[in-house]
């Protein structure tokens, strides 16, 4: 049969697999997608209508809407000092996702080394090689889930002009791990001077708990895009709105792929979309989810480590990335399973994040503090009983 060998070696997405694995368990608890509870907010939803109402119905123009593209612009320069061009530097995009693709797709050669520190999210290696890229995992197990400019350097020293991407994603998922500025300016240095394009997913920068977010870019203007979107900000996974903004000359060959595969996003999510980025409301909806997110990690973080988990810090997004206790199961997988089937809690298991991973289990807290106290029931009642 004709299929493109690349697409034919892709594995289905894991988390999906997983989770549908356990959903049909009876009264089982999930906590396994990264899909927040939240609805959205009303004055969102209202913008949206209006659009439809005032029959926005044509194609939009590739980039996004005008409107949309200033909100982004608004948005990117008010909360983390960066500014990008309405006309050249922002493009609008179905989710982060697409940006995914677009980016990679666009960046990659045949044969160039891409570096992806694990674990890791499971859209980003699908993606590398679909583009033709040879992954470089780099297992940040060992180092509190964070790639260190000592690790970076070893992977240039090694790879040279081969390694041309980076992907970095922070706040991450799986881990809820996040990097400092000082951090961040650390790995500028090494990369600073060399031909290394940084694609920054920086989708969960608005939910972060100790620190306010900074970007790559600040450090590294030229050499970085960002990817980020209102999925996870203002609660509007469905919506399918993400950004790619870059300089120019990095965020136009994304632009390209970007109107051959999807032409524009819709205008009602646009709509909905530039109110959410561009009003004074749309900054407080995403401060009272990130704090309604920080109480219920405040809450199960302590409650997991008292059970025997070890947790890395998780200062952004809504995971807790917990290792399972020594004196249990260490196969994530079956430990997964068996939770689900008999302690009926669904999580996700550590290996599907890749290197890194093994050992652990991913539990998403995009759930109501209520769900969280009885999930913690169940996995000490199902510890005790193990
Ligand atoms: C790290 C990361 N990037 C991108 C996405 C996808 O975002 P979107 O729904 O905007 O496509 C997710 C969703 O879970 C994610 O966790």
């Amino acid at each position: 049969m004709g299929v493109n060998k690349r697409v034919a070696a892709i594995k289905p997405n894991a988390i999906r697999a997983f989770d549908d694995e356990t959903s049909g368990i009876e009264g089982v608890l999930k906590l396994t997608l990264g899909e927040p509870d939240f609805t959205v907010p009303e004055h969102v939803k209202k913008a949206a209508i209006a659009s439809i109402e005032a029959d926005e119905s044509h194609y939009a123009p590739a980039a996004g809407s005008v409107a949309l593209r200033k909100a982004i612009h608004h948005f990117m320069l008010d909360r983390y000092g960066l500014s990008y061009d309405i006309d050249s530097e922002i493009i609008v995009t179905l989710g982060a996702t697409e940006g995914i693709y677009d980016t990679f797709t666009a960046f990659i050669n045949e044969g160039d080394k891409v570096l992806l520190p694990a674990p890791n999210f499971s859209m980003y290696d699908p993606t590398i090689e679909l583009a033709g890229g040879e992954i470089v995992f780099v297992d940040t197990s060992d180092t509190g889930f964070l790639l260190t400019p000592e690790q970076l350097q070893a992977a240039i020293d090694e790879y040279g002009e081969k390694l041309t991407t980076v992907l970095l994603n922070y706040p991450a998922n799986p881990t809820g791990v996040t990097y400092t500025a000082e951090q961040l300016s650390a790995l500028a240095d090494v990369l600073q001077g060399t031909n290394i394009t940084v694609i920054a997913d920086e989708i969960y920068s608005e939910l972060t708990y100790n620190a306010p977010h900074t970007s790559i870019a600040k450090f590294l203007p030229e050499q970085t895009v960002i990817l980020n979107g209102v999925s996870k900000s203002h609660a509007m996974t469905g919506y399918r709105i993400g950004f790619i903004v870059g300089p120019k000359q990095l965020v136009q060959p994304a632009a390209v792929l970007h109107q051959f595969t999807v032409t524009a996003a819709s205008n009602p999510a646009m709509a909905g979309a530039a109110e959410a980025l561009g009003s004074a409301q749309g900054k407080l909806d995403s401060k009272s989810m990130r704090e309604a997110y920080r109480e219920r990690r405040d809450y199960l973080v302590p409650a997991l480590r008292k059970l025997g988990f070890e947790i890395p810090q998780p200062n952004g997004a809504f995971y807790v990335f917990a290792k399972i206790p020594a004196a249990y199961e260490q196969d994530d997988y079956a430990f997964s399973v068996d939770l689900a089937k008999r302690g009926k809690v669904a999580v996700i298991p550590g290996s599907v994040f890749n290197v890194g991973g093994e050992g652990y289990i991913r539990i998403s807290y995009a759930a109501s503090l209520d769900s969280l106290h009885e999930a913690v029931k169940r996995i000490s009642n199902f510890l005790e009983n193990y």
